[in-house]
This record gives structure tokens, sequence and C-alpha cells, in this order.
């Protein structure tokens, strides 16, 4: 069975929400939740699916080097296959984005190339934007910047507040973060040449498309 750790920031709904698959059929196993904060209610969560909760924080390290150096380490620790990344809220050395090169996803809550960075709901709707959304994708060096995979489309209605909006996007990132990470489980899903390859077909631009 192939070994997943996540990393978590905050409240880790996404988190739940793949805990919830692999209780439903998703062929996988979370070896490890790592937080970089150490009341993150994610790790709460994750101790209630028996899950070792860890957290590790930079206040104990004197730069972003040497964090992302006893995260690895920590990461190393259980031997994952996957690295899922959800609502991990710092930005990442290139030494360690290297380390787990193809092994690392994202979700990001926008429609990527739109909107990298912090505060994406309240640029969408101050731009008069009509719809919003969520990307799943491989990490790459590039901030936020990684072949996508996978993403969901939200409405913005007029009368919305940030909160409606991000309430809405996480609503949709439940849905698709567990279908790409069973299609990186089923190894359907690769990162070769810095695309994405579905059953070996490089994904367009937007990820993969329904039709
Ligand atoms: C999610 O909406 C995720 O897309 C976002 O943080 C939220 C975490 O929510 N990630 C980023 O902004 C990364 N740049 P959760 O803790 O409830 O899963």
């Amino acid at each position: 069975m192939k070994k997943i750790v996540v990393l978590i920031s905050g409240s880790g709904s996404n988190l739940q929400s793949l805990i919830d698959a692999t209780a439903n059929g998703l062929q996988a196993q979370i070896v490890a939740v790592i937080s970089n904060q150490p009341d993150a209610y994610g790790l709460v969560r994750a101790q209630q699916a028996k899950i070792p909760a860890l957290s590790l924080s930079a206040k104990e390290f004197a730069d972003r080097e040497q964090y992302d150096a006893a995260l690895m380490a920590m990461i190393d620790n259980y031997h994952p296959d996957l690295v899922v990344l959800a609502g991990f809220m710092r930005i990442l050395t290139a030494d360690l984005v290297k380390h787990y090169s193809g092994k690392m996803l994202n979700i990001h809550p926008s429609l990527l190339p739109k909107y990298p960075g912090l505060h994406t709901h309240r640029k969408a709707m101050e731009n008069g934007d009509s719809e919003h959304g969520t990307s799943v994708h491989f990490v790459t060096e590039e901030l936020d910047g990684g072949p996508v995979i996978l993403q969901a489309k939200v409405p913005i209605f007029a009368n919305d507040t940030e909160e409606d909006v991000i309430e809405r996007v996480k609503a949709q990132e439940h849905n698709i973060y567990p279908m790409v990470v069973q299609w990186f489980v089923d190894e359907r899903l690769v990162m070769a040449d810095n695309h994405a390859y579905l059953d070996g077909r490089c994904l367009p631009m937007h990820g993969y498309v329904n039709d």
C-alpha cells in the first residue's frame, strides 16, 4: 500500500477529506501528518484518526534552509511515496522541492495561473470575477506554478462574503483532492519534463478536462 505524508498549517478540512477517502476505498495509508503550527486543528483530526501527528515550528530554526532540512528528515522517516500539501502555508526551499520532485502535490485556491500567492478569494472578488476555483498541481520550484492536474470552478455571487467563497471553494477541494491522490496512487499520474501526464497523456495547461 502506498504511503502518504500530509503537511498542514490550519483547520485540515482537506486532510479530513483524504482521511475519509482512505476509509472509503482509497488504497493508501496516511502515515503521518506534520504541521508547522503546533495548534493546527488538523493535528487533532489526525490524532482522532490514529495517525501520527507531529509539529515542527519554524521558531526553533535559524533560517528556511535549516527548517526545511529538518522537515525533510521528519518526512523521510516515514518513507512516503507521496507528500501532499493540504493548506501548508510555507514557501519551500528549492532543495526540498527537488527532493520530492514528481512526488509532491499541492492544492491552491484559485484557477491557476490566475492568483498565485495569498488572499486569492479576495483578489477574485475585487476584480469582479464571476467565477473562482481551485487547482491541484505538482509542486515545482515556481511558487504555485507547477503543472496543473485538475481544477474545479465555483460561481461568485453578487452578495457573497469572502467567507462564502472560501467555503464554496473548499467544498470542491474536498471532491477533487482525493480523486487526484487516487490517480497518483494507482500510478496513472506522473510528472515528466515539467508536465503532468494522466494515463500517458500530457494534460493541458488547466489540467484534466472531462468532456
Ligand atoms: C485550502 O483552501 C487550500 O487550498 C489553501 O488553504 C486551505 C486549507 O484549508 N491552500 C493555500 O492557500 C496554499 N497556497 P484546510 O486547512 O481546511 O484544508
